[in-house]
């Protein structure tokens, strides 16, 4: 099955595509069936802005159209940066800025739990909606550690692993990580849809 990926973060269609060949599905690109859509992420949740995107994708390219969403959430900021973690501290940011703003915005002496949180949406041409979340836990580092992966992947830290996730191979990634889990229960759910 064909579907066309409603992101343009080489990383994470990286990311994307490593899992989901494993399933039969062959995800191209926008630039693949000649359109170029940036949608604007207006809603307030992550199933809210992931349905944005597949939906557009689908409409433009008429073929089914697989979004994420996703984002940081941090205990201590009440959930911040969430849906705000691509544009966290304003445009000027990269992704060395975003995480050292981050590191600067934690609250000293409090608990440093967070959790990633992504939502894929699959948008069919006939209407049809498939959606599946996944999250995964853990601590916000003091320090960057680790050259790996994108975003903030270098202060994400994992308890048990003892590392980031800068630290980990794509695969090591890919088997605990939000999109991991969230493109597992995904599957399951297009498997049954396609039965
Ligand atoms: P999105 O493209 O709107 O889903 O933006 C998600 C943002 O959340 C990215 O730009 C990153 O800043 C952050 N993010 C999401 N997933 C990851 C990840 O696996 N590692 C590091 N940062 C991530």
């Amino acid at each position: 099955m064909k579907m066309v990926l409603a992101s343009k973060n080489q990383k994470k269609m990286k990311e994307m595509n490593e899992i989901l060949s494993t399933m039969g599905v062959e995800v191209c690109l926008q630039a693949d069936v000649g359109i170029d859509i940036d949608v604007e992420e207006t809603g307030t949740t992550f199933e809210e802005n992931s349905l944005l995107k597949a939906k557009a994708v689908m409409e433009a390219s008429g073929l089914s159209a697989i979004a994420d969403d996703s984002g940081l959430c941090v205990d201590a900021l009440n959930g911040a940066p969430g849906v705000y973690s691509a544009r966290y501290g304003g445009e000027g940011l990269d992704d060395t800025g975003r995480y050292k703003l981050l590191l600067a915005n934690m609250p000293k002496g409090e608990a440093r739990t967070a959790k990633f949180v992504s939502v894929i949406t699959c948008c069919f041409p006939n209407g049809d909606v498939l959606t599946a979340r996944g999250e995964c836990p853990g601590t916000i580092a003091f320090a960057p550690m680790g050259e790996g992966g994108f975003g903030y992947d270098p202060v994400f830290f994992l308890p048990k692993l003892k590392k980031t996730f800068a630290q980990l191979t794509a695969e090591e990634k890919n088997a605990i990580s939000h999109r991991g889990l969230a493109l597992e229960a995904f599957q399951e759910k297009l498997e049954e849809y396609l039965k």
